[in-house]
């Protein structure tokens, strides 16, 4: 009897060792990765619907149009008057002209005065496949508020 009492025992006790701190470490194990991998999904998926794309502007309906500063409003009305029948109204494009609003045309790839430019001498096409885009007769105080007015609409859609 009395040996049958000390073998449970010392049976026992190494068992119940190895299934209590054993098996709970290896299903946490698991678990990191897939926790890990679902966030990496979300954050991704979030990251990627917040990101702008590359050229994606381009074919988006509507940019948004932040608040303008005194010279930005000056220059959305000659941009209307001068420029939105070609660039769209918000410089967002139409079947005339390229959208202003894109990585492209940021500040330091098209310069302000690649604008004034393009405004006082036409545009020979280089990028697209709307054709030239014809002088624009502006003052300077006119061409320097247009280019005002895009600047500010490209910073609000994270260009440039
Ligand atoms: C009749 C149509 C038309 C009008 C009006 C027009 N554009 Fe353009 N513009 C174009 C086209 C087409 C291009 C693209 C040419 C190409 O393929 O690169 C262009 C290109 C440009 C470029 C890029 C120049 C470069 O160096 O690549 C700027 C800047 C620009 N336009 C500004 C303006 C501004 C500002 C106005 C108004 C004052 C205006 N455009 C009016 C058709 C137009």
């Amino acid at each position: 009897m009395a040996r049958k009492h000390t073998r449970r025992q010392t049976w026992r006790a190494p068992n119940s060792v190895v299934v209590s701190s054993g098996s709970p470490k290896p299903q946490r194990l698991w678990q990191i990765p897939l926790v890990m991998a679902g966030l990496g999904a979300i954050v991704f998926s979030i990251m990627y619907l917040l990101h702008p794309g590359t050229g994606s502007i381009a074919t988006a309906p509507g940019i948004s149009v932040p608040v303008l500063s005194a010279g930005g409003r000056a220059g959305q009305r000659v941009f209307q008057q001068n420029c939105a029948q070609c660039h769209g109204l918000n410089a967002d494009g139409s079947k005339q002209g390229p959208p202003l609003v894109h990585r492209i045309y940021e500040p330091l790839q098209h310069t302000d005065s690649r604008f004034r430019a393009a405004v006082d001498r036409g545009v020979q096409a280089h990028h697209w496949n709307f054709g030239n885009m014809p002088r624009i007769g502006l003052s300077d105080l006119e061409t320097q508020r247009v280019i005002e007015y895009v600047r500010e609409l490209q910073r609000a859609n994270g260009i440039g």
